[in-house]
């Protein structure tokens, strides 16, 4: 049977949105299935922070963003860098930069957009993002379309086409489920049943809502989509980073800068490093002559390269050329760094404490 047609009768659709209701994930930014709907700013703000996110690693950055800004006024009179430090770990730092960029347009509009199209002019919000918030936060009718929901789709129609080709495809099988009512449960579901049930790997075909309909169960091979192009190797690069330490009036402190402009970690608070990019290797220049020590290494894998980075330390008395700050050593944790920083930073003080003790 071909179970596409009018959404709102369409058997795949009732049955998702019958199981979501019994099976929905509790999740802080979501209102139970029926009840009333959550305010546009947290489903927005969870729809950025989930974007290339795992549901695990959001919650508490979600719920520590909206204790400390309630609404979408007071995220927009935040200071950016306030913002981009609470937004440090999870990763892929531009969004923190949008956030607050859009915090302020819809600020400035007196409140978020209510469709589809008045979302997607807003910053920081792709189709994705801007058909989740339409549907989720305001009940209408749009086609969300994330990883998940490629993988449901994919398998439902058993669509072999290699992404991203088959994306079109797969967004007119979501198209031909998505009803008129609900549509913001129904995206969830969708969610929801691709995180739990149609995993990637080891899908649990005997517990879900829409077996019966799935062409590639029916095919017994659900893993096999949806169908990946050819898989190109990261490129690996090198690096350094500098621990430059000083004793200063309160303690041990460490030389911090802020990252220029928009490009890789742009505007987060970072250790000096030596010019490593996606496309190219660090120079291995210090900023100055010191007897550096070999402190270790780290590997960081960004989307496009991955990164192993050697941490050199040296004591400096007076700061390195350029902007930068002396950062107290017992507050490392609260500044901010971003992962890759993060974790030289904790080798570079487990180093000195193996040489030090
Ligand atoms: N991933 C992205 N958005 C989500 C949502 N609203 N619920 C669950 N998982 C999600």
């Amino acid at each position: 049977m071909d179970a596409r047609g009018d959404s709102p009768q369409n058997p795949i659709t009732q049955a998702l949105l019958a199981w979501y209701r019994s099976h929905a994930r509790t999740l802080p930014w979501r209102a139970p299935p029926g009840a009333p709907r959550m305010e546009a700013y947290r489903i927005w703000l969870s729809e950025v922070m989930l974007q290339q996110t795992t549901v695990a690693a959001v919650i508490p950055y979600f719920e520590t963003f909206t204790r400390r800004w309630t609404s979408v006024e007071a995220l927009a009179a935040a200071p950016e860098e306030d913002v981009m430090a609470a937004w440090a770990g999870l990763g892929y730092y531009s969004r923190a930069r949008r956030l607050v960029e859009c915090a302020r347009v819809v600020a400035g509009l007196g409140a978020f957009p209510q469709d589809e199209a008045g979302l997607r002019a807003l910053p920081g919000l792709g189709a994705y993002t801007a058909a989740a918030v339409a549907s989720i936060a305001f009940g209408q009718r749009a086609v969300v379309v994330d990883g998940n929901v490629e993988r449901v789709v994919s398998r439902l129609f058993a669509i072999d086409t290699p992404l991203p080709t088959a994306k079109t495809l797969i967004r007119d099988g979501a198209d031909s489920l998505t009803p008129d009512d609900h549509p913001g449960d129904f995206a969830q579901a969708m969610m929801d049943l691709g995180a739990t049930i149609c995993t990637p790997r080891s899908p649990k075909c005997l517990i879900c809502p829409v077996a019966e309909w799935c062409e590639a169960r029916a095919e017994g091979k659900a893993e096999a989509y949806p169908v990946k192009p050819p898989k190109v190797a990261k490129p690996a690069r090198i690096g350094t980073v500098f621990w430059i330490t000083r004793e200063g009036p309160q303690g041990a402190e460490v030389w911090l800068v802020r990252r220029e402009g928009k490009g890789l970690l742009g505007g987060m608070r970072a250790l000096p490093e030596d010019g490593w990019t996606a496309r190219l290797d660090g120079s291995r220049q210090p900023p100055f002559a010191a007897a550096w020590r070999d402190l270790g290494a780290v590997t960081h894998v960004f989307t496009h390269f991955s990164l192993t980075m050697t941490v050199q330390g040296a004591t400096a008395p007076t700061p390195p050329e350029g902007p930068g700050e002396w950062w107290p050593l017992a507050r490392i944790d609260e500044a901010g760094l971003p992962t890759v920083f993060a974790r030289a930073a904790a080798r570079a003080m487990a180093g000195l404490e193996l040489e030090f003790p």
